[in-house]
């Protein structure tokens, strides 16, 4: 980890004053993407008519064309989108569904995500189901049992996250989708944190609509998402957005492309600097990277358990983590967690998230190629001078 830590730490632009434990939330970016995407800012300054008037479409199916065998499916089948949250909201926005319905989901969603559905099911009337499991997970097995045992009848979709948020787990959604189809039932999967993370192969893995971020993993500038949509239900895709896109009769191409790529005016150079970004992993043996990284992941959470009595919220990180892990401090009330977060971040100038999750408070870690054994020490440090202050303790 150290030599690999000396060669690519130098890449990232990220302030070396803190020690920066999230990449999840975000993100982070290497320099050579970041030109590479400031390159496409000022090549849309030079002529800003021929570029976005002109050539826009052409860069962008370009894009599409480089980015399809990272996803594993064909350059039509997915648009560019700003970040998740707006990809869920095209699908969920889309969906014919009405109040004999009900849509499953977890109670390890995203909380905008959430809200989304929420917002829907207010105006539309279905039902929201949501499975909990009880904790530490254990088997995929004992998990598709639980989740299952929510389906009835009325479930017309089943709503996941690839890799939890607060609880930074893997699901194994490729039960889900497989058992959904036999069902008959619709599966969307939200997949913020997959790509660059984990290997996705969405062809293989056969969900109807799957969004994900190409900022955070793929280490791509903020602002660059994807939604793919499987072939048969492109012409369900609503816009969300209307613009000239809508009632196109001349074009050549799916609504669902047409109603998703012109938003109006919008700077597009994060979606150019993708193939960049899958460029820059590639040279820099991002395979091994990963493999380092869950290495040390594995390291962290077994430190954290023996110094910190720390809990995680699954039990084996080969099977449910990669890069991103959660824990619960016990002897942490979620009612300190602003003032612990506060500490961490003003005290020791640590980045990481603190979360208040169905009563209990998790860290989560989120490891990176710029990390090393020596964050996980501070850190590890600093919340054991935090929680032995007697007004941390839990009740
Ligand atoms: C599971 C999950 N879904 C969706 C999102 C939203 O991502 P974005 O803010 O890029 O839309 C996140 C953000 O962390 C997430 O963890």
């Amino acid at each position: 980890m150290n030599n690999m830590y000396a060669s690519l730490r130098r890449f990232f632009l990220l302030d070396p004053d803190v020690t920066f434990l999230n990449h999840g939330s975000f993100g982070a970016t290497p320099h050579p993407v970041f030109e590479k995407y400031q390159e496409w800012q000022r090549l849309l300054e030079k002529e800003p008519v021929e570029f976005l008037g002109r050539r826009a479409s052409e860069f962008l199916a370009q894009a599409r064309q480089s980015i399809a065998p990272e996803l594993g499916c064909k350059p039509d089948d997915f648009t560019f989108v700003t970040n998740a949250t707006t990809g869920m909201n095209v699908v969920i926005h889309s969906l014919p569904l009405t109040s004999d319905d009900e849509v499953l989901t977890t109670n390890h969603e995203y909380g905008a995500v959430d809200k989304t559905w929420q917002f829907y099911s207010r105006q539309k009337g279905f039902k929201i189901v949501r499975a909990r499991f009880s904790l530490p997970i254990d088997s995929q097995e004992k998990w598709l049992e639980e989740l299952w045992r929510h389906v009835t009848p009325k479930t017309r979709v089943i709503s996941l996250s690839h890799i939890t948020s607060p609880t930074a787990l893997i699901f194994p959604v490729e039960k889900v989708t497989e058992r959904a189809k036999q069902e008959g039932i619709l599966t969307i999967i939200d997949g913020a944190h997959a790509p660059g993370q984990i290997p996705l192969n969405l062809e293989k893995l056969d969900p109807d609509f799957y969004t994900g971020n190409f900022h955070k993993w793929v280490c791509a500038p903020k602002g660059a998402g994807f939604l793919y949509v499987r072939s048969e239900y492109h012409s369900m895709i609503q816009p969300l957005v209307v613009s000239w896109g809508y009632d196109n009769p001349s074009s050549q191409r799916s609504t669902f492309l047409d109603y998703t790529e012109w938003w109006g005016t919008r700077d597009i150079s994060a979606f150019l600097s993708v193939p960049e970004a899958y460029h820059f992993l590639k040279v820099h043996h991002w395979d091994e990277v990963r493999q380092q990284c869950h290495q040390l992941l594995k390291d962290t959470c077994k430190e954290l358990q023996t110094y910190l009595g720390a809990e995680p919220v699954a039990t084996d990180p080969d099977i449910w983590n990669a890069q991103m892990l959660s824990l619960k401090i016990p002897n942490l009330h979620p009612k300190d967690i602003p003032e612990v977060s506060r500490k961490l971040w003003e005290t020791y100038r640590i980045e990481v998230p603190l979360i208040e999750w169905e009563g209990s408070s998790l860290i989560r870690i989120s490891l990176q190629a710029y990390n090393r054994w020596e964050d996980i020490k501070k850190l590890e440090n600093a919340l054991q001078n935090l929680l032995s202050s007697s007004s941390m303790q839990g009740e």
